[in-house]
């Protein structure tokens, strides 16, 4: 609760009465991060003002303070997609993108899409830009954001994103990064998605931090016709440095995340809440360190039956000491409720730790009182 002295202070004086931009600072990999720094803030009122202003060549901090919907603006496409899942009602199916459909389900139903075009593509950021939220009004409908070919040094922070086409499997991601570095996705809420809430595709997008967000996996229609969404976390980069702290991920039934590449991913004080299938999927190059997190009524936390990279699931307090050499502590215990837990100890990769920015890690109890409460947009 505000006092009404401090909220009638901040009627009266509006916006300039406070510092407006980034509330924080990035910890772990992306640690240093400074987005548009002390550039002017400016106030986008139009789609279009948004979109310039995220992919103009300035360094900008860009308050949002209302809803920008791009349904509708880009046109729809009706055209002929698939049902690998089925065609019941719950059931995702598929816009036949790069012919999809055709190269690796031959065998799917075929059924007729009819999607907007604005959520297939994300608006383009370029370097050195904040993109903050303002209270809880800052709200991309249709359209989702994405940092590529070598963008750097950039803030999401307390924005929702929302309504990408979620029937359909190629409908849009809300959040990509390829080819980056030095990101920082903090307090975003992303919801009703159709393919990935964030994806970090196969180039490399180096120093990554995700933090404080809330993955709503709540959905119509699911790859498993069960309401919970699949397409959540892809993290497959060449050389990618992922921090994954502070997020609830709700209501998930797989790859939240899926993890390859060259991929170096330090998940900590994490809360999974509600899943139908896994969490982590462990291909090829993986490098997963997961701590003081919470899995309750999260189904199975790795996907065993596919292990083919490294995971340390931090799994007795005897094994957790080994953190010592290249975190400078031990481990923290993740905390299991009614989830079918995993041990991982392959300790051959924490000298990548070596030399970077660490995140701190706290008790799992720590985070099952406070991330539920705390992560996604509108808490700061
Ligand atoms: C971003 O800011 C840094 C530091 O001020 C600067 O060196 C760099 O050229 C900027 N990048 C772009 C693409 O403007």
């Amino acid at each position: 609760m505000r006092p009404a002295f401090l909220s009638f202070l901040a009627s009266t004086f509006g916006s300039c009465a406070w510092a407006v931009g980034v509330t924080g600072a990035a910890e772990g990999f992306a640690k240093g991060v400074t987005g548009g720094g002390s550039a002017t803030p400016v106030y986008p009122t139009t789609n279009a003002e948004l979109v310039s202003y995220l992919g103009d060549s300035s360094p900008r901090v860009i308050i949002l303070t209302k809803t920008f919907d791009f349904r509708g603006t880009e046109g729809t496409t009706t055209g002929t997609g698939c049902a690998p899942w089925g065609t019941a009602s719950g059931c995702q199916t598929a816009i036949d993108q790069n012919s999809w459909c055709t190269n690796y389900q031959p065998d799917a139903p075929k059924v007729s899409v009819s999607y907007d075009n604005a959520g297939t593509l994300g608006i383009t950021v370029k370097s050195n830009k904040s993109l903050v939220g303002q209270g809880s009004s800052g709200v991309i409908i249709g359209k989702g954001l994405r940092i590529v070919s070598g963008a750097s040094n950039i803030i999401i922070q307390n924005i929702m994103i929302t309504n990408l086409n979620p029937q359909y499997v190629w409908g849009g991601d809300a959040i990509t990064l390829d080819n980056t570095d030095l990101v920082w996705i903090d307090h975003v809420t992303t919801s009703l998605i159709g393919r990935q809430h964030i994806v970090l595709g196969n180039d490399a997008s180096n120093r990554v931090t995700i933090s404080n967000n809330f993955i709503d996996g709540r959905t119509s229609w699911s790859a498993t016709c069960d309401g919970y969404h699949y397409w959540n976390l892809y993290f497959t980069g060449s050389n990618d440095l992922v921090t994954f702290k502070g997020n609830y991920i709700l209501h998930t039934s797989g790859r939240a995340p899926k993890v390859g590449g060259n991929t170096l991913l330090h998940a900590v004080n994490n809360y999974w809440y509600q899943s139908s299938g896994h969490e982590f999927e462990v291909d090829s190059g993986a490098k997963i360190l997961v701590e003081g997190s919470v899995f309750q009524n999260a189904g199975q936390m790795v996907e065993t039956s596919s292990v083919s990279g490294q995971i340390f699931t931090s799994p007795d307090s005897t094994t957790n000491q080994a953190c010592s050499t290249y975190l400078g502590r031990a481990c923290q215990l993740n905390a299991y409720g009614t989830t079918t837990s995993y041990k991982g100890t392959d300790q051959g990769f924490f000298q990548y730790f070596s030399g970077k920015n660490i995140a701190s890690a706290s008790a799992a109890s720590a985070a099952q009182s406070s991330v539920p409460n705390s992560a996604g947009y509108g808490k700061i």
